[in-house]
């Protein structure tokens, strides 16, 4: 039998078609535009989701006996908010995870309800980017938007809903919209209060792995696929990389470099640190994660090369960067060109290079990027240490994982081996785990995870360059208090 796993991404929708033993036996990515219609605002449109998934299945499926797939799992970007109407039309375009535009509404639950409030609802504070904050955008903004919605929903739940016509959310997902009880997996009823929001327009629960209906008749007549195909719930796209990668289970690790930057940390029991600076979430295994999530990574990288330098050939850049000059370079970046989420929580941040000099050359700045990411992860192992959590090892997966030079910067800057999995297809390998489990190929997550998930190889730290590295560190980690206050000063002039 086949499974169809769905990456549900930033930038593209990638699709994998994996048999039963776990190979991939195609994928297809089709892009899709992001549009930013003011500085900070981040939107798609969700029927460009829906045409990509349509026609990327087509592709993904030609040449195949399309009566031996039996089950569909999406990963999907986290926290964007999707809005339909009573005729299940879509009221306006999804405003997404990397949006900046709700300072006011974040300040108004942190500061006002309060961030022990909120974090007593829902075991997580406010972030922009986070869906409750955009209800209250919208409310405020939109009031006539806000009158006509019908269901809520995130990115991935649209992609089901399409294929099913069942209105779902998974718990790992759930957790991202602070509209969740992460601890008793259930709406939190005050949360939504606050919101304006009534239950019957939340969608409703499931575990990532449970099946929540099968292939609408004319979906499945339009892809020439049984209508007995199983669609599970799926999980956000990092609780499905997760799985994809095998951090399953009590204490696990993975990094993953994508358009964002996270660290997530798998765990049989729910917890949160003191400050909430990592995110408290379910896991797609039906257990529990922290997570801390920077948000432009590997699209810091993109943004150099396409926008500044003009060099399409990203190998090309990196061979500039000569290895002796690691841990040597005078200059810094920081990362936060949409802002950041953790550990600083501001929207106002901005990137920055610092410390350049007539000598500096496009290769330092180059350099600077890849450093100032894996400095900017570091921030987020930090926290994880400081609540105690030994992070020994990691898997690091994402585009931006596949570069041999990054893997080395994050090893050594991290001090920690990392292990590259065999399958790097992170969310899009684990939505397909998840239909293998959901279908009863296997009984459970875990289990799923054991039989597919392998490691390729491990990146060492070099002792020297994480000596080098950790004070880089210590000076990278003095630049943003010191520019901190400007940053919002600048926000307002
Ligand atoms: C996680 C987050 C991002 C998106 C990117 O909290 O916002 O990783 O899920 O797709």
């Amino acid at each position: 039998m086949y499974y169809i796993g769905i990456d549900l991404g930033t930038s593209a929708m990638k699709l994998l078609l994996v048999d039963e033993e776990g190979k991939i036996r195609r994928s297809v990515s089709r892009e899709y535009p992001l549009s930013m219609p003011r500085p900070g605002w981040s939107e798609q449109n969700p029927m460009d989701w829906w045409s990509a998934c349509l026609i990327g299945t087509e592709e993904l499926l030609a040449g195949f006996d399309r009566s031996e797939v039996a089950g569909i799992g999406c990963g999907g970007q986290m926290h964007g908010l999707v809005v339909l109407d009573e005729n299940d039309e879509v009221i306006r375009d999804a405003i997404l995870w990397n949006d900046g535009r709700t300072s006011e509404e974040v300040d108004y639950l942190n500061d006002t309800v309060g961030r022990d409030v909120i974090s007593g609802y829902t075991a997580n504070i406010a972030f922009a980017g986070f869906t409750a904050p955009k209800l209250l955008w919208m409310r405020k903004h939109e009031p006539e938007n806000f009158a006509r919605i019908s269901k809520i929903m995130l990115p991935k739940d649209y992609i089901n809903y399409k294929l099913t016509g069942v209105h779902s959310c998974d718990y790992s997902d759930a957790s991202g919209m602070l509209l969740l009880d992460v601890r008793n997996r259930k709406w939190s009823s005050e949360m939504l209060e606050i919101c304006s929001v009534r239950e019957d327009q939340m969608p409703r629960l499931f575990e990532s792995y449970e099946v929540i209906g099968c292939l609408r008749p004319e979906i499945a007549t339009a892809l020439s696929l049984p209508e007995n195909v199983k669609v599970v719930a799926g999980a956000g796209d990092n609780a499905a990389a997760a799985v994809g990668t095998g951090t399953v289970g009590d204490g696990n690790c993975n990094i993953s470099i994508g358009t964002s930057g996270t660290v997530f940390i798998s765990s049989d029991r729910f917890g949160k640190d003191m400050d909430n600076a990592l995110h408290s979430f379910a896991h797609a295994d039906g257990h529990y994660h922290l997570m801390g999530c920077m948000l432009s990574a590997a699209s810091c990288n993109k943004w150099f090369c396409d926008e500044i330098i003009r060099e399409k050939d990203y190998d090309a850049v990196q061979r500039e960067i000569s290895r002796d000059r690691l841990g040597e370079n005078e200059v810094f970046f920081l990362p936060y060109l949409m802002g950041e989420r953790s550990p600083i929580n501001d929207t106002d941040a901005r990137g920055v290079f610092i410390g350049m000099s007539m000598n500096t050359t496009r290769a330092d700045m180059a350099q600077a990027i890849l450093e100032g990411v894996a400095f900017a992860i570091k921030d987020n192992i930090e926290i994880a240490r400081s609540v105690g959590i030994d992070i020994e090892r990691s898997k690091i997966c994402g585009g931006g994982a596949r570069s041999r030079l990054w893997q080395s910067i994050f090893s050594s800057v991290l001090n920690i081996p990392l292990d590259i999995p065999l399958t790097e297809e992170g969310p899009g390998y684990g939505g397909a785990m998840l239909a293998m489990v959901g279908t009863g190929l296997f009984p459970d997550v875990r289990k799923c995870a054991e039989a597919l998930t392998r490691v390729k190889e491990t990146v060492l730290p070099d002792p020297i360059l994480a000596e080098k590295y950790e004070n880089r560190y210590s000076e990278y980690k003095r630049i943003y208090p010191s520019i901190k206050d400007l940053f919002k000063e600048l926000r307002r002039s």
